[in-house]
């Protein structure tokens, strides 16, 4: 199927989905959006409050640094697929939980597959578990990785850098990398044949440049 159509299946389905208990308090899904054919893709943990009340990704404060950092290197959210591991919103934007992540997972899976982005950026912890289960973000912040062929850069969640100053620099950092990971991308291979992200990646699997 064409991305675009597979994306708007994929909206359409979790706009009416009930496989998790996520669907009782949601006021709109937030299945993510962004160009079918987007390089970058963003994926964040859950929707908050701004989210859920208007269905799109990173529209609050958080968002509002998401655009900043992405204006540091001269894109905007026109330019960049933005979504989330769970597509409703956790009530009193608690941690997404393992029923409501597994629920929700084949969306992220067939959002990746239709896109086929370059790099997956990878927002706080939820979203890097779903690529690199056992890497601390200390160690691999801002790096690219190869998971199963697809280039993964884990990076802060721009909420959490916007409670600590001292993280703001190094998401700042982080993203000024970007453009070299797409670069080298292209120079990669690999990435043409990527497979949908596995959750047993151990430490051999991995290779950064
Ligand atoms: N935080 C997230 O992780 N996702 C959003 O969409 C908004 C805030």
């Amino acid at each position: 199927m064409e991305a675009l159509a597979a994306l708007n299946e994929i909206a359409e389905q979790a706009a009416g989905c009930q496989q998790c208990s996520l669907y009782h308090s949601r006021k709109h899904s937030v299945p993510g959006e962004g160009p079918a054919d987007a390089e970058l893709m963003f994926i964040g943990e859950g929707p908050g409050f701004h989210e859920n009340e208007q269905g799109r990704p990173f529209v609050g404060p958080a968002g509002a640094f998401l655009e900043e950092l992405l204006d540091s290197i001269g894109l905007t959210r026109k330019n960049v697929f933005i979504t989330n591991v769970v597509k409703c919103r956790p009530p009193g934007n608690r941690d997404p939980q393992f029923e409501e992540l597994e629920a929700c997972a084949s969306y992220l899976d067939r959002q990746i597959q239709a896109i086929n982005p370059k790099v997956i950026v990878t927002l706080g912890r939820f979203s890097m578990a779903r690529f690199l289960p056992h890497a601390k973000i200390s160690e691999v912040h801002g790096q690219a990785v190869q998971v199963r062929g697809r280039w993964v850069t884990p990076m802060y969640h721009p909420a959490a850098a916007l409670h600590q100053p001292s993280l703001r620099s190094t998401v700042e950092a982080d993203f000024r990398k970007l453009p070299d990971w797409i670069a080298k991308a292209d120079s990669v291979k690999d990435y043409e044949i990527p497979s949908t992200p596995v959750q047993d990646t151990n430490s051999e699997q991995l290779s950064l440049f």
